[in-house]
């Protein structure tokens, strides 16, 4: 996609002369700069933006700047209808909460259908899950049916998706007292209207990918924000995925004489978020070997979500990257609504739907090679008496996460206050060391305070046992133990805590 050009001249040339005669013969006219050793002019949308003496400094780095930040109109708009859209998900999903809310004081069918399906969430995700957690899952679902439809031109997804073919038996219920479904959340039309009228000019599918980070996160930390603390939800920069992912397939290469591509390498990504991880696995694989592709996709790839509205963009945008490389739509099987920390379980009912369930066991039933992502972690708060209480994992038989944790690193511990150990990272470095097996890789971007705090003093003693080889990339940024430090700008998530990716190598 052609962004801009330059045309360079020599110093002999007369600039204005030959900028006539490019655009005589049709030289493009959106972004283009010409320019000679002491001069550059730039002309975009069609008219002449600058012409300056770049033997001054501040006016090369004006017109290069200029020249470099300029934005297709089409895209401009777009990217401000999308700003816009995440700015006001916090009253698109209050409104849409209202009209759930109305309906279950009026409509018969729907309280039924609601409960049965308050039930069903109930047995699958968590027993003691609130009702507003349920509704706010007709939200999500409301939410990005219609971004699908109408902004990716994706009618298909809720026929398709297995949990959202669920899903849409309550919605039918809910909107059962009006004309249509367009008729009942009609009054919702109105967040719509740019995002909607500027999606049908950009044809890039990563810049609309861009957007749907955006509401995710938005949606989050905008409306749930209990959820987006307890659940970490924030996406992974590109650049720390592919990181991970190029090291992952080094140190196969280079430890196991394997790659992504071999058969047999399976991968799960355990906490999916949006899909960025699984994503750029699957561009490896390509590059590497496109045949190994479809053998993996169907077989080898997995991941988790326990959040509906990441779940629906994890395999909206798996489903498409898997397009874009083979020219096929392949339902993605791979993935999972379930919360990782309970899959375990074996004695669990339901979870949602039997292919769900289908899915789960098939994933359980795996020999792991690879874990990567990006797990959970508490932002907000600073200990367990915090508000947001992370959910208990423990188990009779004492196999439950918290069990696992509590039998090793907190055993293990000298340490008189352990409660840090209770952070859902912590839980997923513990999980993914329990679930490779023999031998594998588990390579997770995390809070960094295990590194050198006393309360992890015996997980760092577990994780010299329990691997053979161990890589820490400690990218700092702990705002509360160097204040001069600014989140935004010292951290690689914007976030408060120290961040590290890490990669933990066991062999045979
Ligand atoms: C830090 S985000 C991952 C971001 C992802 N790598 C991306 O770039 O989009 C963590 C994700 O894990 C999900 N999650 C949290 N706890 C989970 C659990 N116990 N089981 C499955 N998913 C979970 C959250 O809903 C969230 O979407």
């Amino acid at each position: 996609m052609p962004r801009a050009y330059w045309e360079a001249k020599d110093s002999k040339d007369d600039l204005k002369k030959e900028v006539q005669k490019k655009f005589a013969v049709g030289y493009p006219k959106d972004n283009i700069i010409f320019q000679q050793p002491d001069r550059a002019i730039l002309y975009q949308d069609g008219k002449l933006v600058m012409d300056v003496d770049i033997t001054k400094e501040q006016e090369l780095v004006d017109v290069v700047r200029q020249f470099f930040e300029y934005r297709a109109p089409a895209i401009a708009q777009w990217e401000k209808a999308a700003e816009e859209f995440g700015d006001r998900v916090k009253d698109h999903a209050t409104a849409l909460l209202d009209l759930i809310r109305t309906q279950e004081k009026t409509n018969k069918k729907f309280i039924d259908a609601f409960a049965a399906f308050m039930q069903l969430c109930r047995q699958s995700i968590n027993p003691n899950l609130a009702e507003s957690a349920v509704e706010e899952m007709l939200i999500q679902h409301l939410l990005t049916e219609r971004i699908f439809r109408s902004v990716f031109n994706n009618p298909d997804f809720a026929q398709r998706n297995i949990i959202a073919v669920e899903i849409e038996k309550v919605i039918n219920a809910l909107t059962s007292k009006h004309f249509s479904r367009a008729h009942f959340l009609s009054s919702l039309d109105r967040f719509y209207g740019a995002i909607e009228e500027t999606a049908a000019t950009i044809d890039d599918f990563s810049q609309k990918q861009d957007f749907l980070n955006t509401v995710y996160e938005k949606f989050f930390q905008g409306f749930s924000t209990k959820v987006a603390d307890t659940h970490g939800i924030v996406y992974t920069p590109q650049p720390i995925v592919n990181f991970m992912v190029k090291s992952v397939e080094e140190i196969l290469q280079r430890e196991f004489g394997k790659s992504l591509v071999d058969k047999g390498v399976h991968i799960l990504d355990p906490f999916v978020g949006t899909g960025n991880f699984i994503m750029r696995v699957m561009r490896e694989i390509a590059e590497i070997q496109k045949s190994a592709l479809p053998h993996k996709y169907e077989h080898e790839l997995h991941c988790n979500e326990v959040m509906l509205l990441p779940y629906y963009i994890a395999s909206m945008n798996i489903e498409h990257e898997y397009f874009e490389q083979t020219g096929k739509y392949e339902a993605f099987e791979g993935i999972c609504l379930v919360d990782t920390f309970e899959d375990q379980r074996i004695e669990q009912l339901g979870l949602f739907t039997p292919e769900n369930m289908k899915r789960v066991e098939r994933q359980r039933e795996s020999d792991l090679f690879v874990v990567i992502g990006n797990p959970p972690y508490n932002v907000g708060q600073l200990n367990e008496n915090d508000n947001n209480k992370n959910r208990k994992y423990t188990t009779k038989n004492k196999t439950g996460i918290d069990d696992r944790v509590a039998a090793t690193y907190a055993k293990a511990s000298k340490a008189t206050l352990k409660n840090k150990l209770s952070d859902p990272y912590v839980k997923a470095i513990r999980w993914a060391s329990d679930r490779i097996g023999e031998e594998g890789i588990v390579a997770l971007v995390t809070n960094n305070s295990f590194l050198d705090q006393i309360a992890f003093d015996g997980m760092r003693q577990y994780l010299e046992k329990d691997f053979d080889q161990i890589y820490v990339f400690d990218l700092g940024g702990n705002i509360r133990k160097n204040p001069k430090l600014s989140g935004t700008t010292h951290n690689v998530f914007g976030i408060q805590v120290g961040v590290s990716v890490n990669i933990f190598v066991r062999k045979r």
